[in-house]
């Protein structure tokens, strides 16, 4: 068990996630508005204040040449041209660590030591920008670990699927701005290691949202050629309003189309509202997945393992909850996936898990599609040893006492096998008929007719 608390941070291009571990080893996620996933977007008012999240994306209305939606996105540029003013990319990252570290000290009274993540292919340079913004945000120094060791610290610890030593576990990252694909390798010290990664910069959810907003446009520009002029090209700040609103209409019906198979579209200015299928949303996403195929492929090849040699396929980040996602990897792989309902969390809470001595405890409710790996969960952790970026180790809980279940949830330790449940019951049957043949033995008025009893 952690001595103290642990913030983790998962500062993504569409959303931040953060937990905090406590000093008796649970895991909680920082709500924010509400909600355990914070838009990872940045508002910059005259006043020079930087607004963050769903308060960001209010503002963003009133000024949208203020907004930034996805300032990860924009890393490699360095600066974000906010309005009249030229920002670092930084000065963003603080603007939502700060947001995190005031989420924080509500919930726990300070600001814990911290570790964030990042994408495995980030260079030294842009992990110092974290480190800096972390710094600005009024962190003590903080650790940084990959999202895809993160992840796979998750699919061991939280779902308590079983990697060998020596086995790989490949983690599919499909959030918002990329997919990051990973193979790892479980180190007999219980550690991970990469052993090749890759993926597709130009593929996240922002993406789809791209493909589909130019899907919608073909049938906007044949019935109102002037509207979609607008919406392409916006002049000023009610056209940059309208055309912002048109990508989040999108992007809302496409997150839809995972759960039906119709969703409305609002377009801006256009009276009739217009609707896109699941159909269409799969015939647009099929070559785009294809390359993701083929990129997981790519990366699994370089370590010179087979599918089916893998400990498991680890779908996270929001865009693998689209059907089409589990369904054409495990046709070009012949594994089955796991993805679970809330893909945006495993990030940030394996990083969590990774750093402290947390125990499995019992797997999230709804796993979406069948584990790889259908063993049995273990609860065999290796020893720990001091923990680096890369090579994290966990340790076994010490023989201390495991913390207490959540609510709601049972212990994966204390579970009863089914073969004891179907002897109790067989007991159980086997006392009552004893009882109730006695009872039918020794009653005198057995043999009595129920006419008898009326007279
Ligand atoms: N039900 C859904 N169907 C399809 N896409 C979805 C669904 N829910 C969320 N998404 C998409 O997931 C993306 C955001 O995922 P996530 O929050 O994991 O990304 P991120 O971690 O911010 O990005 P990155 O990991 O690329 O930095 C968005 O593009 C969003 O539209
Ligand atoms: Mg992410």
């Amino acid at each position: 068990m952690p001595a103290d608390y642990l913030l983790s941070v998962d500062l993504g291009t569409s959303h931040t996630v953060a937990v905090v571990v406590w000093p008796d080893g649970r895991t909680r996620p920082l709500l924010f508005d509400g909600s355990p996933v914070m838009p990872s977007a940045v508002f910059l008012d005259p006043a020079g204040t930087l607004h963050t999240g769903k308060d960001a994306e209010r503002l963003a209305l009133t000024a949208p040449e203020r907004f930034e939606p996805n300032p990860k996105q924009r890393i490699s540029d360095g600066t974000l041209l906010l309005g009249d003013r030229e920002i670092p990319v930084t000065a963003a990252f603080a603007a939502i660590l700060s947001r995190v570290a005031r989420a924080a000290i509500e919930s726990v009274g300070r600001l814990p030591d911290a570790v964030l993540t990042c994408p495995a292919a980030w260079s030294e340079q842009r992990r110092g920008a974290l480190h800096d913004a972390a710094a600005q945000a009024g962190y003590r120094p903080v650790k940084i670990l990959t999202e895809p060791v993160a992840a796979a610290h998750y699919y061991t610890s939280r779902l308590s699927h079983q990697v060998q030593a020596g086995q790989p576990l490949a983690v599919f990252d499909f959030g918002g701005g990329t997919l990051d694909i990973a193979v790892l390798e479980r180190r007999p010290d219980g550690s991970f290691g990469v052993l090749a990664d890759g993926g597709l910069p130009d593929l996240g959810g922002l993406d789809f949202d791209a493909a589909l907003v130019a899907h919608i446009g073909e049938t906007v520009k044949q019935r109102e050629p002037e509207i979609w002029k607008r919406l392409e090209n916006p002049n000023g700040a009610s056209e940059l309003r309208n055309r912002r609103e048109l990508w989040e209409e999108v992007r809302g019906a496409k997150e839809m189309l995972s759960r039906s198979s119709v969703a409305p579209v609002t377009v801006p200015d256009m009276a009739q509202s217009l609707h896109l299928t699941r159909g269409e949303l799969d015939q647009i996403s099929r070559p785009l997945l294809s390359r993701a195929v083929g990129e997981t492929q790519r990366v699994l090849a370089l370590t010179g393992r087979r599918p089916e040699q893998l400990a498991g396929l680890f779908l996270v980040g929001g865009s693998s909850r689209m059907p089409m996602v589990s369904k054409m990897l495990h046709e070009g792989l012949g594994i089955a996936p796991t993805v679970l309902e809330q893909p945006e969390l495993p990030v940030s809470e394996g990083a969590a898990l990774a750093l402290t001595a947390t125990v499995p405890v019992t797997p999230p409710a709804a796993v979406t599609s069948p584990p790889a790996n259908p063993t049995a969960p273990s609860l065999g952790l290796p020893p720990m040893t001091p923990a680096s970026d890369e090579t994290v180790l966990l340790r076994r809980n010490g023989g201390a006492p495991l913390p207490p279940p959540r609510r709601g949830t049972v212990h994966t330790a204390r579970r009863v096998p089914p073969k004891w449940i179907a002897i109790g019951v067989a007991a159980v049957v086997l006392v009552a008929a004893v009882a109730i043949g006695a009872w039918w033995l020794l009653n005198p008025y057995k043999q009595r007719p129920f006419a008898d009893g009326l007279t």
